[in-house]
């Protein structure tokens, strides 16, 4: 049996939410397996164009064979960078989905699922040196906790820097077992893959500089698309979508824009619809979509 490399969520919604113009030029941020990106392709003319992005090497495999279309292997905190070296300042449509696909999760060598013992890696781009290994022997235990705090809202992540910093004055902790092992006490026995999942996103989220690739990215957005132009972004986690919510709100990350003497403040973009979520059947059939939400805006 070929294990499928990603199933699509909100397929649908999400390419319906870029409005496409048959003529149009489009942008797939995070390219995957190309379930969108077909979707895309299968509603541009041919005289449409359709960039994409993906910083896994793994995801190249997946490069679709068609003219109109052209796959970038780079970080989407690039993205106005690697558009105009092909000759491309803006576009009618960005698509994102971020986080992890179905693939890296399940490739155990990968070391992104709590599923399997494997090396601590989470690097979605194998070139890059800072690796789970590295965050979880290196960091310092104050950046360890900011770490589990912020990025896994963890309570217990002064307890947890502090026993990691401990344990790897004596053995180096080099595989998923190991470190589940060592943090075994903040595991009850109810909630074990609730609070691994946590643990295991906050790594993630550090290993790959998930934080600051989003907001980079999200900054570029006005800039690369044309007046009408729209985003389609799905998130999986609250502070992904928080920043992705806010920016669109009122063009910052945190704080309240400034106001004229009307109270009035200017926007680059307008949201499009509410927030949408998967149906339960979708979820039914994909779990990963479960915790999916999308939004959709359009550039001023
Ligand atoms: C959820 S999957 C996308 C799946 C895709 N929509 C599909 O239908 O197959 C997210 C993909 O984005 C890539 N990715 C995540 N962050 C990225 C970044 N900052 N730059 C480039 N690619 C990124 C990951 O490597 C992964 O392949």
């Amino acid at each position: 049996m070929t294990m499928e490399y990603h199933n699509p969520v909100l397929l649908k919604e999400t390419v319906d939410g870029l409005n496409i113009k048959e003529d149009g030029v489009y942008v797939d941020v995070t390219f995957g397996g190309g379930g969108h990106s077909k979707e895309i392709l299968n509603r541009l003319g041919e005289n449409g164009k359709l960039f994409a992005f993906d910083q896994d090497l793994d995801a190249l495999e997946n490069v679709i064979d068609d003219d109109r279309f052209t796959l970038i292997h780079e970080n989407f905190r690039y993205v106005k960078r690697f558009l105009r070296f092909h000759g491309v300042k803006q576009v009618d449509g960005v698509l994102a989905d971020f986080g992890v696909s179905s693939h890296q999760f399940d490739v155990a060598e990968r070391g992104f699922s709590t599923r399997f013992d494997a090396d601590l890696d989470m690097r979605m781009n194998q070139k890059n040196d800072l690796s789970a290994f590295h965050v979880v022997n290196e960091y310092e235990e104050e950046q360890l906790k900011q770490v589990f705090l912020q990025y896994g809202e963890l309570r217990a992540a002064p307890a947890m820097a502090r026993l990691i910093v401990e344990h790897r004055e004596t053995e180096k902790i080099k595989t998923s077992e190991q470190l589940k092992k060592v943090l075994k006490k903040f595991l009850p026995p109810r909630h074990e893959n609730k609070v691994l999942a946590q643990i295991y996103q906050a790594i993630r989220i550090e290993v790959n500089q998930e934080i600051e690739a989003l907001k980079e990215f999200l900054q570029q957005t006005p800039e690369i698309l044309k007046a009408g132009g729209r985003l389609s972004f799905i998130s999986y986690h609250s502070l992904e979508d928080r920043l992705v919510k806010r920016f669109i709100r009122n063009g910052l990350f945190e704080g309240e824009p400034e106001r004229d003497m009307f109270g009035n403040f200017e926007v680059p973009l307008k949201k499009v619809n509410g927030l949408i979520v998967p149906s339960k059947e979708e979820i039914k059939i994909n779990n990963r979509a479960r915790s999916a939400k999308l939004r959709i805006a359009e550039k001023i």
